[in-house]
């Protein structure tokens, strides 16, 4: 692996990705990182602001959306390409519900163009790692777990177009014997994470004294991973995964929604107590999940022993420890949330006004 491309790397794990690997022991120094992003409502060069003057020489970012061919193509041969880890996609649940076809064009279109640029340079390739979710699984009832041969079961536009991009991927694994690796992994949380999604969202509203809006009662479980042990085990995947083969990456970490919100306002009281005293718990407002996501998933959990046996991967933040960094990344970095509220704002009034 030598110039590697990251698709999406301008969104949450993209970016910690990019941070994590220009700092990882084993990334040589003739190693390049090509960071394609169509600069979406996701997608923050500030995420990287400081890439580049850091590591020149070893950073680029260029301008692509990954459903436009020729530009791929372009990008592809102009920075010689021979690795490609693929980000990119809509990556929101609820905004899947309300406006599928971004999905269906980005995550099962735009992932056909990258494998048919990849297959037709086969010979000088080396990798294509394909970043899926554990929601191409469906949902699991009180028992059991996600493993990698489990069946899929998609339940949202979103996972949907999440299972049909992982089908591609497999399908030119047997059918052209690309060098391909999957990942299906569970709930990330930690810098860089946009606030429509459930810890960030919570971590803003309950700072500056909002309503916390959590759908149904709560009792939905979902199993949390540090964005950065996230990476890691794409990493290890890259370098050591077997070509072919899917690794399934999970938190061991199972939380129902309304104790990660509880945990969130007891942490915040903490460090800085509302000026009117008021516990923050008192903040939160249970509200239709009908109505914002019909079909929510109940739980999800992942077995990791694959990746943790073959690769020896496992978790390595705790939740509490991670929650309190995150908690205090977001309140040490008011100029990155400032900047992408604004671009959040216009979303989440549409969607949460339904409830309130
Ligand atoms: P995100 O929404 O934060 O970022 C997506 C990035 O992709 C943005 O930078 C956006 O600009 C870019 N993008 C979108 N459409 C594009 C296009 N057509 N061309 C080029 N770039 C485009 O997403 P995320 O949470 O960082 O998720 C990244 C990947 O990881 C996704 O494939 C997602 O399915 C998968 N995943 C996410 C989680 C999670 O908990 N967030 C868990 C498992 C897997
Ligand atoms: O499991 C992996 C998936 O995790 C990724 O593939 C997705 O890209 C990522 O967005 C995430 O999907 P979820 O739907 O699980 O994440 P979200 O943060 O949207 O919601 C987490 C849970 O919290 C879910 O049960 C819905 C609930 N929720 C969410 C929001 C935004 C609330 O109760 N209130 C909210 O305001």
């Amino acid at each position: 692996m030598k110039n590697i491309m990251v698709t999406g790397g301008c969104g949450f794990i993209g970016s910690n990705f990019i941070r994590y690997l220009l700092s990882a022991p084993d990334f040589k120094e003739d190693m390049r990182i090509i960071n394609a992003d169509k600069l979406t409502y996701a997608g923050n060069k500030e995420s990287l602001a400081d890439i580049p003057g850091r590591f020149p020489g070893q950073y680029v970012f260029v301008y692509g959306d990954i459903c436009d061919k020729g530009t791929m193509e372009k990008i592809v041969d102009d920075y010689d390409i021979d690795t490609m880890c693929h980000f990119a996609a809509e990556s929101h649940v609820d905004r899947s519900i309300v406006e599928p076809d971004t999905f269906v064009q980005t995550n099962v279109v735009g992932t056909f163009n990258l494998l048919e640029i990849f297959r037709r340079r086969k010979d000088r390739m080396v990798l294509f790692h394909h970043v899926s979710t554990d929601e191409v699984f469906g949902s699991l009832g009180k028992f059991d777990y996600f493993r990698e041969t489990t069946p899929y079961n998609p339940s949202s536009p979103y996972s949907a177009s999440k299972a049909s991009s992982d089908h591609l991927v497999r399908a030119y694994v047997h059918t052209y014997a690309i060098p391909a690796t999957l990942s299906n992994c569970s709930n990330n949380y930690g810098p860089y994470q946009y606030p429509e999604k459930l810890i960030p969202l919570m971590i803003l509203n309950a700072y500056t004294g909002k309503k916390l809006p959590v759908y149904g009662k709560g009792l939905n479980i979902r199993d949390w991973l540090y964005v950065k042990d996230h990476c890691r085990g794409i990493w290890e995947i890259m370098n050591r995964g077997k070509r072919g083969e899917t690794y399934n990456i999970g938190g061991d970490c199972e939380k129902k929604n309304i104790d990660v919100v509880c945990m969130i306002c007891d942490i915040l009281d903490g460090m800085e107590p509302l000026k009117s005293g008021q516990p923050r718990r008192e903040l939160i407002n249970f509200v239709d999940d009908k109505k914002l996501r019909p079909g929510h998933d109940f739980r999800y959990a992942i077995d990791f022993s694959k990746i943790q046996v073959e690769l020896g991967w496992a978790p390595e933040e705790s939740f509490e420890t991670g929650l309190e960094k995150t908690i205090r990344w977001y309140l040490k970095n008011p100029e990155w949330v400032n900047l992408v509220q604004k671009k959040c704002s216009e979303w989440l009034q549409r969607h949460y006004n339904q409830v309130t």
